[in-house]
C-alpha cells in the first residue's frame, strides 16, 4: 500500500525523492544530458518502451520536480520551463489557433503582456483586455470565438483580487478555457483548481526556487489541457535547466515556512504603513480596509510578501528618489519571492495599461518583505515614508 500523505507540509517535504533508484539519496540527482542511449536500433525506433528519450524532453530531473508541482496543485500533469514568462507563452499557445479571441486582464504581468501584444495578432490571434474586477459581467466580453479567459489574482502592481469563482464558471458555460497566473497565491495559499480554473501557470523563479538564483516557470492541468501543454512545450524545443530544475526542487522543502514568514512580514509592514500620512491607500488584499478583502478571504489561504503602496501624488519624485535610496533592509529591485527584500516604484505607463487602472492618483511604490526581522523592515519602511515631501 503507497503511503499516505495527507497534508501540504509532508507532501512538500517527500514529493519527488528517489532513494530507491539512487543508493539511498534522498534527493534526485542533477542530470545533465542531450543524448539518452538506446539498447537497440527497435528501443530507439520506439517500438520498446523507454522512460525518458531524449535530454531536452524530460529527465529524471525534470520528471521529480514537475511530478511534485502537479500534486502539489492535485493535477496530472505539469511542464517546466527556464522562466515564469515562457510558461505562460507556452501556456497560452498551446490554447491559441488562428481565428481566436483572447481575453486578457488589464493588470496582466508586463513582460506577458508584450508576448500578448507583439506576438498573437502575429498569428491571427484577437486580443483585448478586461477591467480585472470584472467579474461575473466578463461574459459581455465573450465572443463566438473566444478561446482563452486569463486571469491574475491579484493582478501586477496594482493587486486587484478576481473573483474566480464566478469569472470560470461564465467560461465553461462557453466551453472557454480559463488560465490563472498563480504566482502571488502559489499552490499553497491559492486554490486555483477548486475554484474552476483549466491550467495554472507560475513563475517558479519566486517562492518556489526561493533564493534569488533560479530562472524556473511551471505550468500545469488535468485531461486534454495537460497534454497539449506538453505538446506545446515539445514542439517549441522548451526546457529547463537540471541546476534550476533541482533548485525548483529543493526550494519546494523549505516553501511553506518562507511563504508563511514571508507573508506575515508583508502584512505587518502593511498594517504600518496604512496609517501614516505619505499614503494614500495600502494595495494588499489581506487588509480588512481592502476593498478585495472579502473575496480574498472566501478563495485564498493566505497571502505573500508582495504588494502595493499609493503615496500622495504631491511627494516630489527626488524625495522619492532619495527617501528609498536610503533604505538600509531593503533592496531596489525587480523579481520578488527571495529571502531579501525588496522595492520599487511602479511606472503605469499607457503601455501597461489600456484601460485606466482603478486608483487614486498618487506614486505606486511596490514592497516585498523578504525574510528579514519583520520590526527591522518595518522601520526601514517607516523611515522612508517619514522621508518624504
Ligand atoms: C506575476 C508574475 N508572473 C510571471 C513572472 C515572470 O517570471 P520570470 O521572471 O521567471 O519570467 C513574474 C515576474 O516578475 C511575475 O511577477
Amino acid at each position: 500500500m503507497p503511503k499516505k500523505i495527507p497534508e501540504i507540509e509532508t507532501k512538500l517535504a517527500h514529493l519527488g525523492l528517489s532513494p530507491k533508484e539512487n543508493f539511498g539519496i534522498p534527493n534526485p540527482p542533477i542530470y545533465r544530458t542531450s543524448t539518452i542511449l538506446s539498447d537497440t536500433l527497435a528501443q530507439h525506433r520506439g517500438e520498446i518502451t523507454k522512460k525518458f528519450s531524449y535530454g531536452r524532453v524530460g529527465t529524471p530531473t525534470s520528471h521529480a520536480f514537475e511530478q511534485s508541482i502537479a500534486s502539489l496543485y492535485g493535477v496530472e500533469s505539469c511542464i517546466s520551463t527556464p522562466s515564469g514568462l515562457s510558461a505562460i507563452s507556452t501556456a497560452i499557445l498551446s490554447v491559441a489557433k488562428t481565428g481566436d479571441h483572447m481575453l486578457f486582464p488589464d493588470s496582466l504581468y508586463g513582460s506577458a503582456r508584450r508576448f500578448v501584444v507583439s506576438m498573437l495578432p502575429k498569428m491571427g490571434v484577437d486580443i483585448a483586455f478586461y477591467p480585472p474586477r470584472i467579474n461575473g459581467d466578463i461574459s459581455t466580453f465573450f465572443k463566438s470565438n473566444t478561446s482563452l479567459l486569463y486571469l491574475e489574482s491579484p493582478g501586477s502592481l496594482t493587486f486587484e483580487i478576481q473573483d474566480v469563482p464566478a469569472m470560470t464558471a461564465a467560461a465553461r458555460s462557453l466551453s472557454i478555457t480559463t488560465m490563472i497566473d498563480n504566482t502571488w497565491g502559489t499552490a499553497l495559499h491559492y486554490p486555483v483548481f477548486e475554484l474552476g480554473t483549466d491550467i495554472v501557470v507560475e513563475a517558479a523563479t519566486k517562492y518556489i526556487g526561493g533564493h534569488s538564483d533560479t530562472n524556473l516557470g511551471i505550468a500545469a492541468a488535468n485531461g486534454t489541457h495537460g497534454k497539449e501543454l506538453r505538446r506545446t512545450a515539445i514542439a517549441l524545443g522548451i526546457c529547463a535547466g537540471p541546476e534550476d530544475l533541482y533548485l525548483g526542487l529543493r526550494g519546494l522543502r523549505t516553501m511553506k515556512l518562507r511563504l508563511s514568514q514571508s507573508a506575515e512580514n508583508g502584512l505587518a509592514v502593511a498594517r504600518a504603513a496604512e496609517g501614516h500620512d505619505a499614503v494614500i491607500s495600502v494595495l494588499h488584499p489581506g487588509l480588512p480596509s481592502n476593498r478585495d478583502h472579502t473575496i480574498f478571504n472566501r478563495d485564498f489561504v493566505g497571502s505573500c510578501g508582495l504588494f502595493g503602496l499609493v503615496l500622495k501624488p504631491e511627494i516630489s519624485q527626488t524625495s522619492i528618489d532619495a527617501a528609498i535610496e536610503a533604505m538600509s533592509v531593503f533592496y531596489i529591485g525587480d523579481s520578488w519571492g527571495g529571502y531579501e527584500s525588496l522595492i520599487k516604484q511602479a511606472h503605469i505607463t499607457e503601455k501597461l495599461r489600456s484601460l485606466r487602472p482603478d486608483l487614486p492618483e498618487g506614486h505606486i511604490i511596490r514592497i516585498y518583505t523578504g525574510l528579514e526581522h519583520s520590526d527591522d523592515q518595518m522601520a526601514d519602511v517607516i523611515t522612508m515614508l517619514d522621508g518624504l515631501r
